[in-house]
């Protein structure tokens, strides 16, 4: 699913915080960087912010510079870049200036919220013209586009590319949208301004959350002094394909672990549960042993077979075993191992290295590795992978 190129774009003070808690916007940058941020707006095709920041700040959104947007205009594109914001819960006022300058918007939703911008009125094309100023009204038409019952930002992002045509987005925040942005790997640059002031006040909302951060440690790409403040331009060094947190890690594992208890009792296999997940943390199988009445089946096996093999969240993704996958088996042409290889998978995370009794020396996790992928073991959820196991012979 193809996205745009998503450019992060924040002011922050040294204490890392976007504002204070003033009714006043906080103004962290300097006329030249502003001018600069101009620049950065003229040169994408969308610009994304939050509801939270539409609210906070009544922000415009504009090419402010004459120029910027006669050179947009000479080159085909539209005067302004598409304006983009983001709500749960649809509620925005209507009044808000967001709304009301610049070129086409657009309100990603979730179905209830769409019924509430709707009801605000929040909606309109060229047909709600009366005074036969249709194309100007065309040009500023706002489309609500309701996203399901929760908002999906892969979703969002693919409607923009395919649907709105916008291949480069500029995301101005706030804390909220970038902290998303960044934990999703979706983020593809991150261009940070360093304020020289202080903020001090906890309540005030900060850049970035806590959260299981998808972008690695970060490449500096460039440095620039602008007045007294400092531009830093940072790409993740890999978006969408960082290791999961630790955190996530005994999550998941502890998952697999219980769905080992839920295998028919067997004296002659063991009670396995493997779940895969792809880099975002989203779940994309479970599986375990012995499942849908197949006597032979493994955990990892049944897991995988749900997934779809062209799935490219499978080369980022993690298999989470209770036991270590196996090496050899009687049972089927393939073992687990081979699967996972087979599936593209390259990350492994297990709580139990296979013991010998039914397959002695099988070394499951060496045939992963021989291969380059990275096998995780998490000794502390080896009681619990063990507990379906008691009765076999040791
Ligand atoms: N210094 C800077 O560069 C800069 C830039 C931008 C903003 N700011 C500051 O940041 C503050 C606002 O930041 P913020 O973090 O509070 O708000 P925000 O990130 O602008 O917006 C948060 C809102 O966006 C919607 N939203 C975000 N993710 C969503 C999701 N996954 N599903 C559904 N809705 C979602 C929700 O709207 P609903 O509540 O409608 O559901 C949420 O309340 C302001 O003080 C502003 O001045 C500073
Ligand atoms: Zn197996």
């Amino acid at each position: 699913m193809p996205h745009p190129y998503v450019l992060l774009s924040a002011a922050v003070s040294l204490d890392g915080y976007l504002d204070d808690t003033g009714p006043e916007r906080l103004l962290l940058s300097s006329p030249a960087d502003f001018d600069r941020v101009d620049e950065v707006r003229a040169s994408v095709d969308a610009i994304l912010i939050g509801a939270g920041t539409v609210r906070a700040d009544n922000p415009r959104l504009l090419v402010n510079s004459p120029e910027r947007r006669a050179a947009r205009t000479a080159a085909g594109l539209p005067e302004y870049p598409l304006k983009v914001t983001v709500s749960g819960t649809g509620d925005i006022d209507p009044a808000a200036q967001f709304w009301h300058t610049g070129g086409e918007k657009v309100l990603y939703t979730t179905d209830k919220g769409a019924e509430r911008a709707r009801a605000l009125g929040l909606a309109t094309d060229a047909t709600d013209a009366t005074d036969g100023a249709s194309a100007a009204n065309a040009a500023n038409a706002t489309d609500v586009v309701p996203l399901g019952a929760d908002l999906d930002w892969r979703r969002l992002l693919t409607h923009l590319h395919d649907v709105r045509g916008v291949r480069r987005l500029m995301v101005e925040g706030g804390g909220l949208i970038h902290t998303q942005l960044l934990t999703q790997g979706l983020a593809d640059e991150l261009q940070l301004v360093l304020a020289p002031l202080f903020v001090g006040d906890s309540e005030a909302p900060r850049l970035f959350g806590p959260g299981g951060y998808q972008s690695g440690r970060l490449r500096l790409l460039e440095t620039r002094r602008i007045e007294d403040v400092v531009l830093m331009r940072y790409e993740p060094t890999a978006p969408g394909t960082g290791p999961l947190p630790v955190a996530a890690d005994h999550h998941w594992l502890a998952l697999a672990c219980e769905l080992a208890a839920e295998c028919p009792p067997s004296d002659t296999a063991f009670s396995v549960g493997a779940v895969v997940v792809a880099s975002d943390g989203t779940e994309l199988a479970r599986g375990h042993s012995r499942e849908g009445g197949d006597p032979v089946v493994h955990a990892e096996e049944a897991a995988l077979a749900k997934t779809d093999p062209a799935d490219p969240r499978l080369a980022g993704a993690t298999v989470y075993s209770s036991l270590e996958p196996c090496a050899r088996r009687a049972s089927r042409p393939a073992p687990c191992a081979r699967l996972i290889l087979d599936a593209g998978v390259r990350r492994v995370v297990t709580a139990w290295r296979e013991p010998d009794t039914f397959v002695p020396g099988a070394d499951g996790s060496g045939v992963l590795a021989a291969d380059g992928v990275e096998v995780v073991v998490l000794p502390e959820h080896e009681e619990r992978a063990k507990a379906p196991n008691r009765h076999l012979p040791h």
